[in-house]
């Protein structure tokens, strides 16, 4: 299976009954394989999580902690895009080339990468010494 398969096939678990808007992501890891997430939302609003915050979570669950490419995909107008937070966790594990493919339902797609998406990145640099 492919990275958009993965996210598209993902999307339909996620849990969204507050916002209505179904989020998947899917990475591939250093090994290859695949690691797939969705949004699940809670009453608590602030307590749900991003479908690229799953997939980070699966992939390190399984002993993985590189990520080489990612594809989100969401029934928006326009490709959805990864929230600040999600960039931040995707910086932690991507390279900056590392390749963010956004997607909406409608097939049209839209490649950046992480230093597109997050330019001057906080990272390792500013906690150096420490
Ligand atoms: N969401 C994601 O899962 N990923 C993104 O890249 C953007 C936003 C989710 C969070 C929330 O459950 C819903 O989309 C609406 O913001």
């Amino acid at each position: 299976m492919n990275l958009q398969d993965a996210a598209t096939a993902v999307r339909q678990n996620a849990h969204a009954p507050y916002s209505g808007f179904r989020v998947g992501a899917a990475v591939r890891a250093g090994s290859g394989r695949i690691y797939v997430g969705c949004n699940v939302e809670n009453v608590s609003y602030p307590e749900g999580t991003c479908a690229e915050a799953g997939a980070i979570a699966a992939m390190v669950a399984a002993g993985e902690t590189v990520l080489t490419e990612v594809y989100v995909i969401a029934d928006s107008p326009v490709p959805v895009s990864p929230c600040g937070g999600c960039r931040q966790r995707l910086a932690e594990f991507g390279g900056g080339a590392v390749a963010v493919t956004m997607a909406n339902t409608d097939g049209v797609e839209r490649v950046m990468t992480l230093d597109q998406l997050l330019p001057g990145a906080f990272n390792t640099d500013h906690i150096a010494g420490r």
